[in-house]
């Protein structure tokens, strides 16, 4: 009977010792969760952006018909594979063209994206350059706020994790097409801005086009050249 206690005795206390031992390791060794530091990305620095995936299990018929204009958002960031993903659908290389068609292939839009909440990029303007699937930082801080503003104060443009802001240079493709070169650059703000509803769509993500705005203002916020004029801003965000 003693030596029977004596066994559960010695037995308990091991166990005992053994989860002492074990548990704070169990605490350290906790699965990681994958967050990507935040890099302070200075102004004028570039960085390159995740190669986008070219097949997903959305089908464009889907996609048209469950796009929609959605304006609130759960406020939950992005990752950098989804503006990746967001940007190179708006005006991405695909061959020797891009993924939305332009009158001469003269390109007179350009995109910037005012970042709110990306895993891994601070807060600020980025320009996006195409070419390079690159994104240069031109504004520093949150210009979210500021953004809603100049779009008569629009909520769904603060509460976005991102923005999308949509220029033109015109004389990209007038010096072509003369006045009719106008209507032309705002055609392919359409397809570039549709492709992003679309992207949006097999992402699982939020986005509206937002056409009323003080444009002078949108430029100054985004650091625009002179010569280019705001057309498109679209919020996306994590739909709510
Ligand atoms: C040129 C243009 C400008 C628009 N501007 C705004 C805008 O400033 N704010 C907004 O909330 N929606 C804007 N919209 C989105 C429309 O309100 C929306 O497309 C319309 O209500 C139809 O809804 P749907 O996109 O869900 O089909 C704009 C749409 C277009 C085509």
């Amino acid at each position: 009977m003693l030596t029977k206690t004596l066994i559960g005795v010695v037995i308990a206390t091991v166990l005992v010792v053994a989860i002492a031992i074990t548990f704070p390791v169990l605490v350290t060794h906790k699965p990681a969760v994958e967050k990507k530091v935040m890099q302070k990305i200075e102004v004028g620095e570039r960085i390159k952006l995740p190669v986008p995936d070219y097949m997903s299990n959305t089908s464009v018929e889907e996609a048209l018909s469950k796009r929609r204009s959605i304006r609130t958002y759960s406020g939950e960031g992005l990752s950098i594979d989804e503006v990746s993903q967001l940007l190179w659908a708006a005006q991405g290389i695909t061959g020797k063209g891009r993924t939305a068609p332009s009158a001469g292939a003269l390109y007179p839009l350009e995109l910037y994206m005012v970042v709110g909440d990306v895993e891994g990029l601070d807060k600020g303007v980025y320009k996006y350059r195409p070419v390079e699937h690159e994104l240069e930082k031109v504004v520093d801080g949150d210009k979210r706020e500021e953004l809603a503003e100049a779009a008569g104060g629009q909520e769904c443009v603060k509460e976005a994790a991102i923005d999308i802001v949509f220029t033109a240079i015109y004389e990209r493709t007038t010096w072509k097409y003369g006045d009719r070169g106008i209507r032309y650059v705002y055609m392919e703000a359409g397809h570039a801005a549709q492709n992003v509803y679309l992207q949006a769509v097999s992402l699982e993500l939020g986005t509206v086009v937002i056409g009323a705005f003080i444009g002078d203002r949108v430029k100054e916020l985004v650091n625009a050249e002179e010569q280019e004029v705001p057309l498109y801003i679209m919020p996306v965000g994590r739909q709510g």
